[in-house]
């Protein structure tokens, strides 16, 4: 994604002109180098495709950053009493629930949880529904692209930002920075931000995160077709892709393509004439930046956060930062 932040003016954040769905869609696929927006994964079959892919042995990150959370949930929750806990990117809610398990009732009354996401269906699963789960505390969703959009977190008080499972890696290095400091210049003094980082390793570890067995990953890629396919109408067959994913070294990110496996011409009501798209031609569908301790630390001088503590895996795959304004 190639978004630009704009500065904080005055008590309120100016936010960028949005595109809509179908301008973004355009737009990647207009592109000399063809691309797509990785958030548009995520209609009802990608996410539980996603979820499917959190389940895969050679997918070791949700694994990893539950178990980092599981070990360390009874310090990251010390004095939590009173918080908002704003989830951004909250998917199934498992991560949070793994915080929220740690707490007895008394401390679960004082709590709102406020799960951000930008897919509906993702919000909509039943294991959301922690009210049921936790019964005292407060849940109040809000569905937003908020890589876009973050102003609906203002309403909320004492809060800790919570942003798990290394999806800051989506954006490019620079967003990656100004995301967080857009978060550190709206963030009161005392609030939190617990920040979850996949980091750099064995190249072959992670390739094969990104190419399991099953093909599930092969699948959740394609399945971005279909999502542009209802969005802007094209006639995309996802069959005649290949899924292709490798780690960039000197970019230190995984790169998912969509590779054309014949010539095709894809339509389109929105499109001027038609699409032709060549045999070995690819359609760039994410990046996943891997993260080193400068990063860490990068995020904190950028933002005006301090780094209160940061937990790792005993593999030091996987990080979550727990910085502080
Ligand atoms: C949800 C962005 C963290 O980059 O690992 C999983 C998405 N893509 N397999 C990741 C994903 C392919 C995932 N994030």
């Amino acid at each position: 994604m190639h978004r630009e932040w704009t500065i904080p003016v005055g008590d309120g954040l100016r936010e960028m002109a949005m595109k809509t769905e179908e301008e973004e869609i355009l737009a990647g696929l207009m592109a000399a180098k063809k691309h797509l927006p990785s958030k548009f994964f995520y209609d009802e079959t990608g996410s539980k495709l996603f979820e499917q892919i959190t389940r895969l042995e050679e997918y070791y990150p949700t694994r990893t950053d539950k178990s980092i959370l599981e070990q360390n949930a009874g310090e990251l929750m010390q004095g939590i009493e009173g918080a908002s806990l704003v989830e951004l990117g909250s998917g199934d809610c498992s991560k949070i629930s793994i915080l929220l398990q740690a707490l007895p009732r008394e401390t679960l009354k004082t709590l709102t949880y406020v799960p951000v996401d930008v897919s509906m269906s993702a919000m909509e699963e039943s294991r959301c529904n922690l009210q049921e789960r936790f019964g005292a505390i407060q849940v109040s969703g809000i569905v937003t692209d908020f890589m876009q959009q973050i102003h609906p977190v203002s309403q909320y008080e004492n809060r800790v930002f919570c942003f798990f499972g290394s999806t800051i890696g989506n954006l490019e290095r620079r967003d990656a920075v100004r995301f967080v400091g857009k978060l550190g210049h709206l963030m009161e003094t005392g609030e939190r931000l617990l920040l979850g980082l996949d980091m750099v390793k064995d190249k072959a570890v992670l390739e094969k995160a990104y190419n399991d067995e099953k093909d599930v990953t092969a699948r959740f890629n394609k399945n971005i077709l279909s999502v542009a396919n209802k969005i802007i109408g094209t006639d995309f067959e996802p069959d005649y892709f290949r899924h292709h994913a490798f780690f960039d070294e000197e970019q230190q990110r995984i790169e998912m393509h969509l590779v054309a496996t014949r010539d095709m011409t894809v339509r389109s009501p929105l499109f001027e004439g038609n699409l032709e798209i060549r045999k070995g031609e690819t359609i760039h569908t994410e990046n996943s930046h891997k993260f080193t301790s400068d990063h860490i630390g990068k995020f904190a001088s950028f933002s005006g956060l301090s780094v209160r503590a940061a937990y790792t895996d005993s593999n030091r795959w996987f990080t979550l930062v727990d910085y502080i304004k």
